[in-house]
């Protein structure tokens, strides 16, 4: 209902009367009233004038379902958006979600996370109210191992989000980091539950430094903010990840990874670079020379060996 109310007051010019808005949502006046003091609660700047009706005098940047649903105009990615102050991590809330059987596209957001991970074991630091921390479930059909697909394909629709909301330009740094004049401003970790050769769902989740003061951030990490120096719309952000992602999801069925592929060549910062990469098991010096259709990056050694890792941390030396 509260997405209702909200569409009614933002697609108004002025006020709005209770009645009206009453008659199209087929609630009584005492029920608008009482949604406009939990709307006013949340941070809505909500006038109300006798005999005119309500006026939206300014909305509060929060990754509120209804919020980010307005003006959304998707048809699969965030038909249903979860909204929490703090959660462990927006990835427990997709897998918990996931389990139950939440449908394709449902996103998870939150305010500040206090167990933030990201890929590798690390953390991410996720202070109140400053970055994006979402996860979003997809139920694709593809096998276990096709699923870092997934993870390049995150990377490509969250660099284009980006340039668009902002203007500033992230590069990718294998696997899906993304990078600004080198420093780290989006994580992006996938984790799925899967049987032998089938996946059940995949929880993408995307961390962005947006207006995070770099004091609150590791080293080597920026925000969008501190590239700028100006505040961005993290609603605006999440509206268009998802209008992205979406679209990129939309394109990777019809036309399979090679089309994602491409685009990510484009936009990454690791390829044609001399590389360091390391796993637990082994640490290969050498060129990045290619990325595969499935994802993994194709590196020539010093010796002259080509090796592809499909996972690994990544160290760009020159
Ligand atoms: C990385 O760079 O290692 C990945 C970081 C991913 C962070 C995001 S924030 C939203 C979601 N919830 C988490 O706990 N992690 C991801």
């Amino acid at each position: 209902m509260l997405d209702k109310i909200i569409h009614f007051l933002k697609n108004t010019d002025g006020y709005i009367s209770g009645e009206e808005i009453s008659e199209a949502l087929n609630i009584s006046r005492a029920g608008i009233w009482k949604h406009m003091q939990e709307l006013r609660s949340q941070g809505y700047d909500i006038v109300a004038v006798p005999h005119l009706g309500y006026k939206l005098e300014s909305s509060p940047d929060k990754p509120f379902s209804h919020e980010i649903k307005h003006n959304l105009h998707t048809k699969i990615l965030g038909k249903k958006i979860f909204y929490f102050d703090t959660v462990f991590s927006t990835m427990d809330e997709a897998f918990r979600l996931g389990m139950e059987g939440a449908e394709e596209g449902t996103v998870i957001c939150a305010e500040s996370q206090t167990k933030g991970r990201g890929r590798l074991g690390r953390s991410w630091s996720s202070p109140k109210g400053k970055g994006i921390y979402m996860s979003v479930i997809l139920r694709p059909r593809l096998s276990p191992t096709e699923v870092s697909q997934l993870t390049l394909l995150a990377a490509v629709a969250a660099a284009e989000a980006i340039q668009k909301v902002s203007g500033l330009s992230a590069m990718i740094k294998w696997p899906n980091d993304l990078l600004i004049g080198g420093k780290k401003v989006v994580g992006i970790l996938t984790e799925l539950s899967a049987e032998t050769d089938r996946v059940k769902f995949v929880a993408i989740g995307i961390g962005i430094n947006v207006n995070t003061p770099v004091n609150q951030l590791p080293p080597h990490a920026t925000s969008l903010k501190n590239e700028a120096d100006k505040n961005f719309s993290r609603v605006e952000l999440i509206r268009e990840i998802l209008r992205s992602l979406e679209e990129w999801y939309l394109r990777f069925q019809e036309e399979g990874p090679a089309v994602v592929m491409m685009r990510w060549k484009e936009l990454s910062s690791t390829l044609g670079k001399h590389i360091k990469i390391s796993d637990p098991n082994q640490t290969i010096e050498g060129k990045a020379i290619d990325i595969d259709d499935d994802g993994g990056l194709l590196i020539r050694s010093d010796s002259g060996i080509v090796v592809k890792k499909m996972s690994g941390d990544v160290v760009q030396i020159s």
